[in-house]
């Protein structure tokens, strides 16, 4: 299997070459060449299957190997802020082949790879029976911000999965005026919500999504991208709006319509929402306060209710910490601060270095 960049410049790599890098060198995003496509032999295989197992059999589809990474930085600012020096370092190829560096976050196709199983999964949990023709329609809810639980899910539909996609963000809505009037633009600025890990503003996976909506056509997505770089604002060719509005819905959750579906949620069923599963509950409860008939739905929950108490106590409800979470809370923590003011990028480098010289002095120890 190989993987292209969005933007059709960098040359292709293999699985491995995906994995140990972040941006492509031309600033896109790697994709693989050809989508496989799912039989209804398969997808009957695979619904018997647990979580692991659908997730051995997507990797399969597309991988080799694997390996994990590790993180000594802790950042002052937002996940905009940070992915400027992020591309900065990505972008000197040479560097990135010294220090075999990857990114786990959404940037990197094997964070995609793995979050479709989320998609699979609860498709199946959502379908009691596949004998039926055509097979039964799912809406999935995502929750996202940066886009790649998004890019996940509508990759699985390409692949044959029957999922309807409802995309679900909260007061940063750049995605949301993307899919309801091209308008792929900029706001002024983050703003900082309840939803705090999707307080996002520029939804990088869109890139992903354009590149499939075009027809896997590089150059268109790499002029609109460019144009988005250099003006933070672009409206869609209206050929690409309508194949994005055709095969997403999308809504825009506020603070308050968070917290209500927190409490509604708990007063309903007891069940303590985080406030990004809370932003695809909120769509839930909208249609059905509208009695609208509809295929079975699922919101996807990316969060622990646990990890966001200030969340839970704005709800008016009570947060619940696990005894394993407390635990951790006595731990000491182990992490630079990047301050506003400093050199981030500079930052990254010198802590890739140093970690690279320790792993080489670890190596050589262990082989001697
Ligand atoms: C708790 C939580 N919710 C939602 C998201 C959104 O993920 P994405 O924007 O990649 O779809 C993230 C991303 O890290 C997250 O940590």
């Amino acid at each position: 299997m190989w993987y292209v960049s969005t933007r059709g410049v960098a040359p292709r790599v293999n699985f491995e070459g995906a994995l140990f890098s972040g941006y492509a060198p031309d600033g896109g995003l790697f994709m693989p060449e050809e989508l496989p496509q799912l039989d209804r032999g398969t997808l009957c295989q695979w619904s018997t299957l647990s979580y692991p197992g659908l997730v051995k059999e997507l990797c399969a589809l597309f991988i080799g190997s694997e390996l994990l990474p590790k993180d000594e930085l802790n950042v002052e600012g937002n996940s905009d802020e940070l992915d400027e020096p992020i591309k900065t370092v990505f972008a000197d190829v040479a560097f990135v082949k010294k220090h075999n560096l990857m990114s786990l976050n959404s940037i990197n196709w094997s964070r995609v790879l793995v979050q479709m199983a989320h998609h699979f999964f609860a498709y199946f949990q959502c379908t009691p029976s596949l004998d039926t023709h055509p097979l039964p329609l799912v809406e999935v809810v995502v929750p996202t911000g940066a886009a790649g639980n998004l890019a996940a899910g509508y990759i699985a539909q390409k692949i044959g999965l029957p999922i309807r996609l409802v995309v679900a963000v909260n007061r940063n809505d750049i995605i949301h005026r993307t899919v309801q009037q091209g308008d792929f633009s900029l706001s002024e600025a983050v703003k900082s919500t309840l939803a705090s890990a999707m307080d996002i503003q520029v939804p990088y996976n869109m890139e992903r999504v354009f590149w499939l909506l075009s027809g896997s056509d590089s150059q268109v997505t790499r002029a609109l991208m460019e144009q988005f770089e250099r003006t933070q604002s672009v409206n869609l060719p209206k050929e690409l709006h309508s194949k994005l509005s055709e095969a997403v819905t999308s809504v825009s959750v506020s603070d308050e319509a968070i917290t209500q579906t927190m409490g509604r949620c708990w007063d309903e069923n007891q069940y303590l929402l985080c406030p990004h599963s809370a932003v695809a509950v909120n769509y839930h409860y909208q249609q059905i306060d509208r009695q609208q008939p509809s295929t079975p739905r699922c919101c996807l929950a990316p969060a622990s209710a646990a990890k966001f108490p200030e969340a839970v106590l704005a709800a008016g409800l009570t947060p619940e910490t696990p005894a394993e979470i407390v635990a951790l809370e006595h731990k000491e923590t182990r992490c630079t601060l990047m301050r506003r003011g400093d050199n981030w990028m500079l930052m990254l480098r010198d802590t890739i270095e140093d970690l690279s010289r320790q792993w080489r002095s670890h190596a050589l120890n262990t082989s001697q």
